[in-house]
């Protein structure tokens, strides 16, 4: 299972992917407002030199013709890049013409699993189903990640992995790993959490203190 971290944060992206188990980088257009970087041309390149994995870049524009020039544009900026088009009609064309230029392609904004069909069809790289935001309004976003991993195993010829999107808690993660979901990708804070339990900090302060009091060492004394 592939973890993505979902922000445009370069801070948060250079402390992550220090950790050895950052797969890849997703960004969107709301979170490269809030990272207040003022070029976006030059934080995605920044960014793709800092993880090996692919690195979300989404385009600006909603009309056919501009989002593929966007979407060429942006494929150019470095060998990780995955151009990032939304769900509709005109996103899928590019999404078709991108993939078949050997271009990775993400496909955002997927709510429905006839959309997760489609983005498919269109030789998407991976489709993001954002579960969050359909919790939000009542519905079950774990069941859409459930429904597209199920019609995407009957298919061989559908090579696009499910990437759970707009991810809220370690839960949303363990039950897109049971599912099956190829990636996920996770806001920084949500990963920090994936590392915490409170009996780990208990049994860890309680091996400190018995390892003291052992008087034991691991490593001989250096030399001064
Ligand atoms: C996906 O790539 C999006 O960036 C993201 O997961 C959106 O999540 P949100 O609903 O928390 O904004």
């Amino acid at each position: 299972m592939k973890f993505f971290v979902d922000t445009a944060d370069i801070n948060d992206i250079k402390d992550l992917a220090a950790t050895g188990l950052l797969d890849g980088v997703t960004t969107n257009p709301s979170l490269v407002a809030k990272s207040g970087a003022p070029n976006f041309i030059e934080l995605i390149k920044q960014i793709c030199g800092l993880v090996e994995g692919p690195v979300s870049a989404e385009v600006g524009a909603t009309e056919y013709e501009q989002m593929l020039e966007e979407g060429l544009f942006l494929s150019k900026l470095a060998k990780n890049i995955a151009v990032k088009v939304p769900l509709t009609p005109a996103g899928l064309k590019v999404c078709k013409h991108l993939s078949e230029q050997g271009t990775m392609v993400n496909v955002t904004l997927c709510f429905s699993a006839a959309q997760a069909i489609l983005a498919a069809k269109a030789g998407a790289t991976f489709v993001s189903p954002f579960v969050g935001r359909l919790d939000d309004i009542g519905e079950n976003g774990m069941q859409l990640i459930s429904d597209i991993c199920q019609i995407y195993s009957q298919y061989p010829e559908f090579k696009t992995e499910v990437l759970v999107a707009s991810v809220r808690s370690p839960q949303h993660v363990v039950q897109a790993g049971l599912m099956g979901a190829h990636v996920c990708t996770i806001p920084p804070n949500v990963i920090r959490q994936l590392f915490a339990h409170p009996l780990t900090d208990k049994g860890l302060a309680q091996f400190v203190t018995d390892w003291a009091k052992s008087g034991q060492v691991i490593l001989p004394a250096k030399a001064a």
